[in-house]
């Protein structure tokens, strides 16, 4: 069992900051103690000189998808390549969607995303269930994934007949989730009227990249959460309400947390970081890069700075990234993706990449840029993720006998993100030219260095399954 000691840094943890230096044996943090009141030194492995550093937990990134088919594709990144660029940008575990399809029996969705993942991840990852399909067997099967430590099930209001489904089947869902006590995470957005908006849309010539947002208006979101948190209420269940962009919307959830519902919020680095006018509405084919639902919004609106004051207020709780990365240019494997919307905005496949850039740009926009604490930083993109899906205390902060997923971060590193310098499978960021200060210099997987100084120095397979238990954040 090696012995690593990462010395002089300053541990940041969602509570607390202090200088001090963590022991590691083997696989968990052994010790936490003031620097000069122990001799693990003497013996140890490896000694890591974190002086200057913040010592943080591992990033938990509860939002990802890969290896999804998206209408004809697929997104760009395989559980390979998606979960050693989450490692570059300092994340240690994510949560992935394994999918029901319509039609298709639920452990059957289960065992495919386990094998997709089986063997080939970088970090430690786990995943919710997509539940295409509410009849007899999906409700039957919530109860048994339990067991195989998928405990949230996503739901979609939107999508209709692909991953829709209808107020009938959501409460029933609710109930078995209520009854089990499991999540039910909501993709929040009234389906069935955006479909009108975008035939409405594309009948008037009107095919641009922009036009993705406009046919998704506030309402559209706001409505959907009042109506999930009515139905979670009626029956009973938590609710996570996912990748939320509309200031009208994280009013609802607002109104539902301050009568005391268990109801919960994310939102990701898109919504904080891009908007309309200078992202969607961008000139050209060049908004398709940016094509993701809930869309990102006018910034004209106020929607950023109200959700970025939400986040410091815990009127939301989370922030992931919904990676869904998608190829801009033609790509020799991937094929066409973003392109085959250019006559047609409802063809472009929706999702935006990120998973690698999330931990830096919430360091910079919310740190650096004093929107938020240190430690708020650590709570947003590590503990409360963690403890919202069961993985806490293991994962998401730094105690002993956690689970050593350990970043040491340099503060005082500074750079630039542009297209030829990320690791994720694509052709572009979406947060090109976005300076940063602040970059995970050693990243940590279970007391194993997985990235040194930029330099990937982990294997495929490093990553191991995460039974996850019941939400910790349940009132
Ligand atoms: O546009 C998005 N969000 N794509 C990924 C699928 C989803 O709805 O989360
Ligand atoms: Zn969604
Ligand atoms: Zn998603």
């Amino acid at each position: 069992m090696a012995r690593t000691v990462i010395k002089a840094g300053t541990v940041v943890t969602a509570t607390e900051t202090w200088d001090a230096d963590v022991l590691i044996d083997g696989e968990k943090v052994a010790a936490i103690e003031a620097a000069g009141s122990h001799s693990w030194e003497t013996g140890a492995d490896a000694v890591i000189d974190a002086e200057g550093k913040y010592v943080i937990p591992g990033g938990i990134d509860v939002h990802t998808h890969f290896e999804l088919p998206f209408g004809s594709t697929f997104v760009s990144d395989s559980f390979e390549t998606g979960t050693r660029a989450a490692a570059h940008g300092g994340t240690t575990s994510i949560i992935d969607f394994a999918v029901q399809v319509k039609g298709e029996r639920i452990m059957d969705g289960y065992e495919t995303w386990m094998n997709k993942a089986d063997g080939n991840c970088a970090v430690d990852y786990g995943f919710h269930m997509i539940a295409g399909d509410v009849n007899d067997d999906s409700l039957k099967a919530m109860d048994a994934l339990v067991g195989e430590g998928v405990t949230s099930f996503k739901l979609f209001m939107a999508y209709p007949g692909v991953l829709y489904s209808d107020d009938g089947e959501i409460f029933r869902a609710m109930q078995q989730s209520a009854e089990n006590g499991t999540m039910i995470m909501m993709h929040a957005e009234n389906g069935l009227a955006i479909d009108v908006l975008r035939e409405q849309a594309v009948a008037r010539g009107e095919t641009a990249p922009k036009y993705h947002t406009v046919t998704r208006p506030p309402s559209t979101e706001s409505e959907a959460v009042f109506r999930a948190v009515a139905l979670a209420e009626l029956a009973g269940a938590p609710l996570y309400v996912v990748h939320m962009s509309a200031k009208e919307a994280v009013a609802e959830l607002t109104r539902a947390r301050e009568r005391g519902l268990n109801v919960f919020g994310e939102t990701c680095p898109q919504y904080l970081f891009l908007n309309w006018e200078d992202h969607v509405a961008a000139p050209g084919f060049e908004g398709a890069k940016y094509v993701c639902s809930t869309p990102i919004r006018p910034l004209a609106e106020g929607h950023q700075e109200y959700l970025w004051n939400a986040l410091a207020r815990d009127d939301l709780q989370v922030v992931s990234t919904d990676h869904a990365g998608f190829f801009y240019d033609d790509d020799e494997t991937m094929g066409r993706q973003k392109r085959l919307g250019e006559d047609n905005f409802t063809l472009i496949p929706n999702g935006l990449p990120g998973v690698e850039e999330r931990l830096n740009l919430m360091y910079q926009g919310g740190v650096v840029e004093g929107r938020i604490s240190l430690n708020r930083w650590v709570d947003l993109c590590a503990t409360t993720p963690a403890k919202m899906f069961g993985m806490f205390p293991a994962k998401g902060t730094i105690a002993v006998g956690s689970d050593a997923d350990i970043i040491v971060y340099d503060p005082g590193a500074a750079f630039t993100y542009t297209a030829d310098t990320i690791h994720m499978n694509i052709d572009y960021t979406a947060y090109e030219g976005i300076e940063i200060r602040g970059k995970p210099e050693i990243v940590m997987s279970r007391g194993k260095v997985i990235v040194d100084n930029d330099s990937y120095v982990g294997r495929k397979g490093d990553g191991r399954y995460v039974k996850r238990g019941m939400s910790q954040m349940l009132r």
